[in-house]
């Protein structure tokens, strides 16, 4: 057996992992960060998390269950924490009717789609609307799970940090800006991801290579973990020197073999440039880095102004249950970041994971190699 290489900080012994690299835990109904594909990486030496935004509790305890089965490495969960949802009601149903009243050109924005794209109108089943309420339910399920790591998406996770530190789970928080990395180190957080408008997902407008550094800055001494726009080994290393202590990879690993997102999401992500990847609030009323596709297009010229959480998402959901139900895949939501544009193969999330560590490795002795440096007297 040949030995694995070493690319190691005091980080990875926080985390209990080998290398300073995790999955991040991306939600799309449970098909971008499978147990699957979370087990790949925590087996392959970096942190597995699994993305459970959206789910039940009960589906969140079976993922969980599941990944455990696949693995004895640590793995995380991550999940939105809605801070602000507009007092709406609680089922999708009753949110349609209000938007139907209330908003009736938004309405007929996704009839006119419907019509363009001959779709059927098909509803989504469930009648769920996620709410503050139903998300600490599914926090709940983490913590009887005793999940190693909960990282929180938006929102803040201080209700939980108590609980959480007794029994031993380390707690990341997510942010875009530094007054928000501010706000999640005084929540009592282990780490913190700085995460650059480049990322797919939720989105802020600070780049990573200003955000990082100042966000190292400005919760010194909790360790940073950088994101957005990480593709390669030479990203790694790029964290690492702005003073990162890891790196959180989204989009990097939707083209592996265990990420269960659409095969045309996947061949949209291997075929596009990173100027395909733009910001619209059009998805979730937040402004959200994806696959720039006909229906954020057409979204950009209606020129609608856009509904709170959950309205936006709700009336978007309804267009994509009809693209779901006539199979046009391509219509679908495809959340992915700039780094999109450097990936052109498709494998097995070992494979990522062991061109990233080697990558970062060579890098490493590339620059040891070409610069030279020389010390004060
Ligand atoms: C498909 C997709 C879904 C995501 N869903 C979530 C989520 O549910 N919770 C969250 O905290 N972040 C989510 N994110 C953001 C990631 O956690 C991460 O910060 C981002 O992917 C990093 O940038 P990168 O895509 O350039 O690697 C998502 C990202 C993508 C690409």
């Amino acid at each position: 057996m040949t030995a694995r290489p070493i690319l190691h900080n005091a980080f990875c012994d926080f985390l209990g992992v080998e290398y300073p690299i995790l999955l991040a835990g991306m939600g799309v109904g449970g098909r971008a960060t499978p147990p699957r594909l979370v087990a790949a990486v925590s087996q392959a030496g970096g942190a597995g998390i699994l993305g459970c935004s959206g789910l039940s509790p009960e589906e969140t305890r079976k993922r969980i269950r599941e990944v455990r089965a696949l693995t004895d490495r640590p793995f995380g969960v991550d999940l939105l924490l809605p801070a602000r949802i507009a007092d709406a009601p609680d089922t999708r149903s009753g949110v349609r009717e209000e938007i139907r009243r209330r908003y009736p050109e938004h309405a007929a924005f996704v009839k006119t789609l419907l019509r363009r794209f001959d779709l059927p109108e098909v509803l989504p089943e469930n009648e769920t609307v996620v709410n503050v309420e139903y998300a600490k339910r599914v926090i709940e399920v983490v913590l009887e799970e005793r999940v190693p790591i909960f990282a929180s998406g938006l929102g803040d996770p201080e209700f939980l940090a108590p609980r959480a530190r007794a029994q031993g789970m380390k707690l990341i928080g997510l942010s875009g800006s530094v007054r928000n990395a501010v706000r999640q180190r005084k929540s009592g957080v282990d780490a913190i991801v700085a995460q650059g408008t480049e990322a797919g997902g939720h989105t802020g407008t600070v780049a990573s290579l200003p955000l990082i550094p100042q966000v190292v800055d400005a919760v010194s001494p909790t360790p940073v973990i950088a994101a957005g726009g990480i593709g390669d080994g030479r990203g790694i290393v790029a964290a690492l020197a702005l003073g990162a202590q890891a790196a959180w990879l989204g989009t990097a690993f939707l083209v592996a073999d265990e990420c269960e997102i659409f095969d045309a999401s996947k061949q949209q992500i291997v075929a596009a440039d990173s100027e395909s990847f733009r910001v619209s609030k059009v998805w979730t009323g937040k402004t959200v880095r994806a696959f720039h596709s006909e229906i954020s297009q057409a979204w950009a010229e209606s020129g609608l102004p856009t509904l709170d959480t959950p309205y936006q998402r709700i009336l978007m959901e309804d267009l994509l249950a009809a693209a779901l139900a006539a199979g046009r895949h391509d219509l679908f939501y495809n959340i992915a970041g700039q780094v999109g544009g450097m990936l052109k193969t498709r494998r097995p999330a070992k494979d990522i994971m062991a061109d990233l560590v080697d990558g970062a490795i060579d890098e490493l002795r590339r620059l040891q190699r070409d610069v030279r440096i020389s010390l004060a007297p």
